[in-house]
Parts: C-alpha cells; sequence; structure tokens
C-alpha cells in the first residue's frame, strides 16, 4: 500500500493538546475495502487519530486525505466517514426502526424509499424481526448491531469504529468479531478499527497497525508482525515473546550467527536489521516454536538441556516454563495436547528445549 493506491493517506500527523503531543509524526496508508486496525495500549492516540479522520478533532500539523482530497477544512458531516463508538449511543426512547433512520432524517426522502433502507439494514444485521422493538429491549450485541446499521444506512465510504466491541462479554465479543467482518466483507467498504486487544486485531484485520505513546510502531499484516516484528516492543505486544540476549558473531548472506546467552551459537534469517560482527542483539523466539521433550531431541537444529518450572494445563494446549542455565526469564513453551492420555505430568524435571534456525527473529533496539 502506497500513496498513491491508498484511499485514506495519513501524512505526517502531529497533534497537540496545549504542550502535551498525543499524536508525533504518524504517516500510514489505508486501502480501499481494508478491514485496517489501530492497535496499542490505553492512551496511545488511538481515539485521537480516529477523531482526527472523522473531524471532531483538527490536525496540528500534517494532512489527512481521503479519496484523494485534502481533509483540512472539511467539516465531519461533510467527509465521506461515519462513525461507531464504544458505547453504542442509541436512543432509548426510539424504537430500533426509528434509531437506524436517524441519521435520514435530514434527507428528503419519500417514506418508503426510507423504509426500504431501513429493511435491508435490518436484513444486513441480521435482525429482521425486530423493527419495533424498544431500543431498551436489546442485549448489548444487539444493540452494537443497530449501531451499526445506523451509520451503514448513510453508505459512508469509510466506517470508524473505536472500541464498538469493548462493552461486550469475553463470548459475545467474539461472536461479534466473525459478524463483523462478514458485515465488511458484504458491504465492501473501507473500515478503521481500533482496538487494545491484540487478538481481536489479529483476528479481524487485513492490516494493522501498532501504536505506542502517538507513534506508530509498525503497520503489516497480523502474519507479519507476529514472525516479522521490528522491534521488541512490537514482539511482546503481539502475542508472547520469549527475548534472549546475544551477541553477533558473524554473518553470511542473509544468515547471522549469534552468540546467544544460555543457547550457545544460533543461526538465524538475519532479517531487515543491518548488522555487524559485535551488535548487541535481541534474539526473540516465539512459545509455539520451541519443541519440548524428555529425551534430547534428534529432529531440530537446535537443543539445550533445561529443567521445568511449571506447567499449565489448559485443554488443547499447555503453557510450560523451562529454567535454562543462564537465561534470567523461565522459557515460555507452548504445546498443542494432541497426544496427551489424561494423566497428570510431572511439572519439576529435566527436559530439553528444540527449535529450528527460521524460529529465531533477530531484533536490534536502539
Ligand atoms: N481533549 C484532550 N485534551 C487533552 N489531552 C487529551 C485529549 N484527548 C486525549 N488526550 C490525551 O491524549 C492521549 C491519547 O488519548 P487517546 O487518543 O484517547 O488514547 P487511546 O484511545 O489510545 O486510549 C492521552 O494521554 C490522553 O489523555
Ligand atoms: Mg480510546
Amino acid at each position: 500500500m502506497t500513496q498513491d493506491n491508498a484511499f485514506i493517506s495519513i501524512r505526517h500527523v502531529n497533534k497537540f493538546f496545549g504542550s502535551f503531543q498525543a499524536i508525533k509524526n504518524v504517516s500510514m496508508d489505508i486501502g480501499h475495502g481494508e478491514f485496517f486496525s489501530l492497535l496499542g495500549p490505553s492512551g496511545c492516540g488511538k481515539t485521537t487519530l480516529l477523531r482526527m479522520l472523522a473531524g471532531f478533532e483538527a490536525v496540528s500539523s500534517g494532512e489527512i486525505y481521503i479519496d484523494g482530497q485534502p481533509m483540512s477544512g472539511v467539516a465531519p458531516h461533510h467527509r465521506p466517514v461515519n462513525m461507531v463508538f464504544q458505547n453504542y449511543a442509541i436512543f432509548p426512547h426510539l424504537n430500533v426502526r426509528d434509531n437506524i433512520a436517524y441519521g435520514l432524517r435530514k434527507l428528503k426522502l419519500s417514506r418508503s424509499n426510507r423504509n426500504e433502507m431501513v429493511d435491508e439494514m435490518l436484513e444486513l444485521i441480521k435482525l429482521p424481526e425486530y423493527g419495533d422493538r424498544k431500543a431498551t429491549q436489546l442485549s448489548g450485541g444487539q444493540r452494537q448491531r443497530i449501531a451499526l446499521a445506523r451509520a451503514l444506512i448513510l453508505k459512508p465510504k469509510v466506517l470508524l469504529l473505536d472500541e464498538p466491541l469493548g462493552a461486550l462479554d469475553k463470548k459475545l465479543r467474539e461472536q461479534m468479531q466473525l459478524e463483523l467482518r462478514a458485515l465488511q466483507r458484504t458491504v465492501g467498504i473501507t473500515f478503521v478499527f481500533v482496538t487494545h486487544d491484540q487478538e481481536e486485531a489479529l483476528t479481524l484485520s487485513d492490516r494493522i497497525a501498532v501504536m505506542s505513546e502517538g507513534r506508530d510502531l509498525q503497520v503489516d499484516t497480523p502474519t507479519r508482525l507476529y514472525e516479522n516484528p521490528v522491534n521488541s516492543e512490537v514482539a511482546s505486544f503481539i502475542g508472547t515473546m520469549n527475548f534472549f540476549d546475544g551477541v553477533v558473531t558473524s554473518i553470511k548472506g542473509d544468515t547471522v550467527v549469534i552468540k546467544v546467552d544460555g543457547l550457545g551459537e544460533v543461526s538465524a534469517p538475519a532479517g531487515k536489521v543491518s548488522l555487524l560482527a559485535g551488535d548487541s542483539v535481541s534474539v526473540a523466539i516465539r512459545p509455539e516454536k520451541f519443541s519440548l521433550t524428555d529425551e534430547k531431541p534428534d529432529d531440530v537444529q537446535y537443543c539445550v538441556k533445561g529443567h521445568l518450572d511449571n506447567a499449565a494445563y489448559l485443554g488443547e494446549r499447555s503453557h510450560y516454563y523451562v529454567r535454562v542455565e543462564g537465561v534470567s526469564q523461565p522459557v515460555a513453551v507452548s504445546a498443542q495436547n494432541r497426544n496427551r492420555t489424561g494423566e497428570a505430568e510431572d511439572r519439576k524435571r529435566p527436559v530439553w528445549l528444540g527449535w529450528d534456525s527460521a524460529a529465531v527473529v533477530v531484533l536490534k533496539d536502539d
């Protein structure tokens, strides 16, 4: 995605509230029809960026382009966007139909035309029988669907969603995630979705912008964020990551050899970071990339002996924590319980950790 084929282009945007800088030189390009998420901890600037896209906040400097047009000075209701909020702002005194039709009231539409549009929306959110219900007689998930319909009936080119599922409990939220993704595919418009929940972002998004303290750290697909994080902040924010300290001993083409504390000499794909012999680096390995065996493994490139410190049985998976001499933190290992027979296992025992070169991610933090 480049500025040229982007539907939304955010270029060098800064935002100050008084002397406090909430957004720091953020640039990103969002494609037409993309499900794009802003992901980061509370306070990192997600809502501020979304409100600037909507036009509720002005940029302090930089520019936002939507559909090729600069948005500076363009009022919210003249932008081709609509917004859905976390606390589904639906009107309790109106029924479902009137809630959905709310945004149409200023347009000169015939009654039959308006009814047709509402019917289409009720169909889209799979609540065709609910038109005459009062908004107060709905579950949280249903209310959020009404809020979506109310935003979509105006046919925006971009839907902005600020933690829209945040108020729902876990099970309902997971169900709504699937519905939201299906809905986005049906309507085919661009969604910019804000969440602090990395699993939610990974499930839903075509691409994700990981943010921290007003900056965009990395904009990438879920797979690339997970497999090729640009730094340890992104790596630890997306899923669980084991970090080891190491020093580069040699580089040969795309392969780098690193002497890693506790793991010994390990070769790894060099990736995008530019490295020199003698550089201090972080070596990162995901928990599921390790194998854990009682006997020394012969099907991996590298292995090291350790001592199982703890284990947690989670049904489909188990999490293990392994002490390795020379490594300060226990190494987290995650394994699928494919062959477990049901008997309890010894949670304190000598074990072997195995891994392959391809599992190693080399990070250099400045
Ligand atoms: N209107 C405002 N005035 C002053 N500070 C603000 C205002 N809005 C947001 N902030 C600050 O900007 C930072 C980013 O806020 P926000 O965008 O709401 O974060 P997020 O949505 O990621 O949780 C926070 O430190 C917040 O306190
Ligand atoms: Mg927010």
